[in-house]
């Protein structure tokens, strides 16, 4: 069907300068990887790039030259694609200028009243520089707000003290603060109801994932925030310019009191944004301290200013659906085509995701082996389809022709019992970014 599209120069199995840095990191930078999801764990360790030097809209280069269709874009951050003409103009215009002060910048402003006319609850509005920035903003204004101390969360948050106490990976964290943060699982309204209480200060979610909300669900969240007292806070580092202009609120037509925005807005720039109504803002005037050195940094500031315009002029939401539509669609009618009911690409079409089911064999090995067939015919993937607007019909239609072959392959390999045998390399490693049954809080009595 697709096949026919894939080029037939030979296989890229040559990795040999990421293998020299990897070894130069070893112990110099204990973990690797500065980003999760960017770093080894997530890649077929031995058959996959580990650096990439080099990008332009929806292509990158890694540091051996090869050439690979990106579709983890940085893990959510462009927006529009690499090396975006309008909005490197702008930062290279402000570079000139300089890029942060002794003062304010007049960029402070002019961002906020343009992020105020796309963001329905963004009466006021302050910066960060990383999604934790801005969530543990957040979640200190809500208890300083509230007079309360408990935190219901649902989704990732980052890597502050407040959420990742509930995770596997808590060490470090003191139990007293442990214990202050409980988890329920999307869709659940019924633990969402026996969770929330008069001593909750906020409720803060990602308002999708993959899944969409069923029942009112987001919706019953809110009456029910309303009715104890409880602020509710939208995660939309992922939703915020994506799924709609406005995001997840202006998507649900629902105005959380807090949200709070990254990755997407300043194409790749470190900007993060917390939103929400003046009466809860207010308290950053006096009581609650959120300062950093590189707040109000201009050159991010500039980026997305353009990133925005661009956004808007471009329409790219509804890019970012078509192209992920064709291509979340196209994955599953090859699928079924093959007869493989066990793998699906679920979600959005602006970000869906590949799974595999446990019936057919281990799911970490299938997505490791889809990977490196992925990799060595020129698609980098981490099992994510986050879609910029650079991505074409034609980056699609290649990559279906690859998904084709692999899935082909993969048909072949689980039929021969081959599977573990055909990976060149360590397989990929469950990811982090688990969001289910954490620290669920007990039922009150
Ligand atoms: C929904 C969500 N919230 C918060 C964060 C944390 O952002 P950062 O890694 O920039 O601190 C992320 C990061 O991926 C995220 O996806």
């Amino acid at each position: 069907m697709f096949e026919s599209n894939v080029r037939t120069k030979p296989l890229i199995t040559n990795f040999t300068n990421s293998e020299l840095y990897y070894d130069r990191s070893k112990k110099l930078i204990p973990g690797y990887t500065q980003t999760m999801a960017k770093g080894p764990t997530q890649y077929v360790n031995g058959a996959s790039p580990k650096y990439l030097r080099k990008g332009k809209g929806s292509k990158v280069r890694d540091v051996d030259g090869n050439v690979f269709i990106d579709y983890n874009m940085a893990i959510g951050p462009l927006s529009l694609g690499y090396s975006y003409d309008r909005v490197d103009a702008a930062i290279l215009s402000q570079l000139a200028d300089g890029i942060t002060f002794s003062m304010m910048s007049p960029l402070e402003v002019e961002t906020a009243e343009l992020i105020r006319e796309f963001i329905p609850n963004a009466e006021s509005v302050r910066y960060g520089k990383t999604g934790g920035d801005v969530t543990t903003a957040a979640v200190r204004l809500a208890r300083a707000y509230t007079g309360r101390k408990k935190i219901l969360c649902c989704g990732y948050h980052g890597w502050h003290d407040w959420y990742i106490g509930v995770t596997a990976r808590n060490h470090g964290v003191p139990e007293e603060v442990r214990d202050l943060t409980y988890t329920f699982n999307y869709n659940d309204l019924e633990g969402f109801a026996a969770s929330i209480d008069e001593e909750t200060a906020a409720v803060i979610l990602e308002p999708v994932v993959f899944e969409a909300p069923k029942n009112n669900f987001l919706h019953e969240i809110e009456k029910l925030c309303k009715e104890y007292g409880v602020l509710l806070i939208f995660d939309e580092m992922w939703t915020g310019f994506r799924m709609s202009l406005g995001g997840a609120q202006k998507y649900f037509g629902i105005t959380p009191d807090l949200a709070v925005y990254s990755k997407a807005i300043a194409n790749g720039m470190p900007l993060s944004v917390i939103t929400g109504r003046y009466e809860i803002m207010s308290l950053f005037e006096e009581q609650v301290f959120f300062y950093t050195t590189f707040g109000g940094e201009a050159l991010s500031l500039a980026a997305a200013k353009a990133t925005m315009a661009e956004l808007k002029e471009k329409n790219v939401p509804a890019h970012l659906n078509k192209i992920g539509a064709l291509l979340k669609d196209g994955y599953n009618s090859i699928a079924a085509s093959l007869g493989l009911d066990f793998t699906k690409a679920v979600g959005y079409n602006w970000r869906s995701m590949v799974t595999f089911s446990s019936e057919a064999g281990d799911p970490l090995l299938m997505k490791s082996f889809v990977q490196q067939e992925m990799i060595s015919r020129g698609v980098l993937w981490g099992g994510y389809h986050n879609i910029s607007y650079s991505h074409s019909e034609k980056d699609v239609d290649y990559t279906l022709g690859v998904y084709e072959i692999a899935l082909k392959l993969l048909k072949n390999s689980l039929s021969e019992g081959s599977l573990r045998a055909s990976i060149r390399g360590l397989p990929v490693q469950p990811v982090f970014r688990k969001t289910e049954n954490f620290n669920m809080r007990p039922v009150l009595k």
